[in-house]
């Protein structure tokens, strides 16, 4: 099943007199069970790419359905309905609430999505264990490494059920070996099924996922599997 599927998408920025054309003609395809990197230099459209992907922004051009839905034709709102159906976020920053505590921080989509309290609890327990952070779940970020705040992240990231995840730089803010323990998690969450897009300038962390799509000034320059196979 094609969870992802863009036909010619362009993103032109527009700020006064100037322009600039972030994505051009970006085609494609991204199957359930996909783990992706997406890599290029920095400026190349990676994070415009993912932000579109993740119904975060709209295209300027070409179609996009994510999951069988038209995104391209759709309001804000009705956009941000898809976009907490089916997408899970994963910055490089965390983006952790510092009040809340761990459970509570994995809680929050699941309040957009209307659950009770205590389907809440069990969701959100039910993903720390996932990320083996269970123990950890009523300290407060500041209480928790670097490390242990992506973990709690990637559990709120989880708690929906999401179709796919979607990561900027999930260990830009990590040492290299925090940043390898991640991506084991992402490989095992992957192995049960989960749908991964990750963003990384990093070749070795980008090695993690199934395949490698190269951005290069807005343009996919280069889509290859694991195993060396071109995706054309
Ligand atoms: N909100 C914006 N307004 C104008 N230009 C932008 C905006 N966001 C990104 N750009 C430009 O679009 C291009 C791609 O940016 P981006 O997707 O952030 O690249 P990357 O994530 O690969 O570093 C860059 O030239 C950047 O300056
Ligand atoms: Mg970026």
């Amino acid at each position: 099943m094609d969870i992802i599927k863009m036909e010619n998408i362009s993103k032109l920025y527009k700020s006064g007199q100037i322009q600039v054309e972030a994505l051009k003609s970006i085609q494609l395809i991204i199957k359930k069970g996909e783990f992706v990197s997406i890599m290029g230099p920095s400026g190349s459209g990676k994070s415009t790419l993912l932000n579109i992907i993740g119904c975060l922004d709209h295209a300027t051009g070409g179609s996009y359905e994510l999951a069988s839905h038209v995104v391209d034709k759709l309001n804000d709102s009705k956009m941000s309905e898809v976009r907490n159906a089916f997408i899970g976020f994963v910055f490089q920053n965390f983006h952790l609430l510092p009040h809340l505590d761990a459970i509570k921080n994995v809680e929050i989509p699941l309040i957009y999505r209307g659950e009770n309290k205590k389907v809440r609890r069990e969701l959100a327990q039910e993903a720390l264990e996932l990320v083996g952070l269970k123990e950890r779940m009523h300290h407060l970020p500041t209480q928790l490494s670097g490390g242990q705040q992506q973990r709690v992240a990637i559990a709120r990231a989880l708690a929906g059920n999401p179709a796919i995840i979607l990561a900027d730089e999930p260990t830009g803010a990590l040492d290299s070996k925090t940043g390898n323990m991640i991506m084991e998690l992402f490989v095992g969450l992957n192995e049960k099924g989960m749908t991964i897009v990750q963003v990384t300038h990093e070749e070795e962390i980008a090695e993690y996922g199934s395949r490698i799509v190269r951005l290069v000034d807005g343009e996919i320059v280069s889509d290859v599997n694991s195993g060396g196979i071109l995706n054309e």
